[in-house]
């Protein structure tokens, strides 16, 4: 028998009965008796129905397309991953072959692009620079805005993912006054990334393979994470059917926040602050009392009320860097921030575990990236789910242009009082 969920107004004494599909009933079923739901921040509310990504938060489930993160963080590759969230299905290996074709010869960005970049100070954050050239790509790119053409939208997502490793390594040139490297098409993606990043005078660069698997890995973990905030962005942006440059700026934007990829950026700061592992009891009490100034950055998730399954994988990876690049001191910190946390009823309590950037920025910085790259590096390996997101979006018939309802608690009206009037 079909589930339903019966709810009866308590002013009217009307009864409704609504249908539950997939463990969920349409709010607007609601609108029968007069009353919308209120859910800020989407506590308790479904806003999409996907067949992108699965996680069962209790349980430390995460899957794209249905594959566990564990079988594709060890046998897949970035663009695979890539592949797999933008059309369903592993590729062949022809099509992989086609694909990764088709993402190197368009890693290249118009010469404007450059200059733009130079505009920027010095000292620019790199996330405030690919925010602004994400934004700026649609004017290069203006057929990007008939984005009911599939064959269009492909284009730029061709684009999104080849040439935005290229802006992202070049804002990190900038930033050293370093000239900026061009992209070598007979490099590999990972390779190709750390060549633009690192090379300085020789002719060829040589990526450690401990190093750049480590980086694809990352990019994999990172790839996406069904309707988080930035994803939410993407859609949300999207919904008015602008060009996937301007929404994917957005996107980036929610991200940059340290409540969401800028936590691992927040991480370092944290474990600079606290100095040595003599100090964390003070500082994880200071945490609790609220006299901190910070949560404890990298601990805690809306959906993931157990061990966030990407930190536990990331912890894996942090063996093989560490071991390539040697261990950082405040690696002793953050394990015994974990070990306190853990062992402590005010998180054991409220289910907060170490999430994904909890580990992930001591990665980047043994790998030789300053602490205000890190959140770059994440929207580099979320780039495929956004886009992923903003088609299923597109393709979604019951899909509209996404525009919440409000419950108004203002005044009523009241008329206008001239200026010598005003208290
Ligand atoms: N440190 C200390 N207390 C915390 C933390 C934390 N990191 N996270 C949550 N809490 C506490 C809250 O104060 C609250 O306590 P209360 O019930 O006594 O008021 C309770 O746990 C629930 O927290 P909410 O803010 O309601 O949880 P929400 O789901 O809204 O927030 C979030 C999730 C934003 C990730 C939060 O845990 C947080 O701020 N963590 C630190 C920042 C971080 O690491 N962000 C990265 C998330 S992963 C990602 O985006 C890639």
């Amino acid at each position: 028998m079909a589930e339903t969920l019966t709810v009866t107004h308590s002013a009217t004494g009307k009864t409704i009965e609504i249908p539950i599909e997939d463990g969920a009933v349409r709010a607007t079923a609601f609108k029968e008796l007069g009353v919308v739901s209120y859910d800020p921040a989407f506590l308790n509310t479904a806003s999409v129905r996907s067949a992108i990504t699965y996680i069962d938060g209790d349980a430390g489930i995460l899957r794209y397309r249905g594959y566990p993160i564990e079988q594709l963080a060890e046998r897949s590759s970035y663009l695979e991953v890539a592949y797999l969230l933008l059309f369903g299905e592993l590729p062949t290996q022809e099509e992989l072959a086609r694909w990764s074709h088709e993402i190197t010869v368009h890693t290249f960005v118009h010469e404007n692009v450059k200059q733009l970049m130079d505009g920027f100070r010095y000292d620019a954050h790199p996330m405030g620079m690919l925010i602004s050239v994400l934004a700026a790509l649609s004017t290069f790119y203006p057929e990007a805005s008939k984005v009911d053409d599939p064959v269009i939208r492909l284009e730029q997502a061709v684009r999104l993912i080849a040439k935005v490793p290229t802006i992202a390594a070049w804002s990190y040139r900038h930033s050293l006054g370093l000239p900026y490297v061009y992209p070598n098409n007979d490099l590999g993606f990972a390779t190709n990334f750390l060549s633009m990043m690192f090379r300085m005078a020789e002719p060829h660069y040589h990526a450690k393979p401990a190093i750049e698997r480590a980086l694809e890995v990352l990019f994999i973990l990172h790839a996406d994470h069904e309707q988080n905030c930035s994803a939410n962005a993407m859609r949300s942006i999207g919904s008015s059917k602008v060009d996937p440059y301007s929404a994917m700026a957005g996107a980036a934007a929610a991200l940059y926040g340290p409540l969401h990829g800028g936590a691992n950026e927040a991480v370092l700061k944290m474990l600079d602050e606290i100095g040595d592992v003599s100090h964390v009891p003070d500082f994880v009490e200071a945490v609790k009392a609220g006299t901190a100034g910070t949560r404890l950055m990298g601990f805690g998730h809306r959906v993931y009320k157990s061990y966030d399954p990407r930190a536990k994988l990331i912890k894996q990876v942090a063996d093989q860097v560490f071991e390539q690049t040697g261990v950082d001191p405040k690696l002793q910190i953050a394990l015994e921030l974990e070990r306190y946390a853990l062992e402590d009823d005010y998180f054991v309590s409220r289910k907060l575990y170490p999430n994904v950037d909890f580990y992930s920025g001591l990665i980047y910085k043994a790998m030789g990236y300053p602490t205000d790259y890190f959140t770059v590096l994440f929207a580099l390996g979320r780039l495929p789910g956004w886009i992923a997101q903003w088609e299923e979006m597109l393709n979604d018939k019951e899909q509209k242009i996404s525009r919440p309802r409000q419950t108004y608690v203002g005044y009523d009206e009241r008329p206008f009082v001239s200026m010598p009037d005003r208290a």
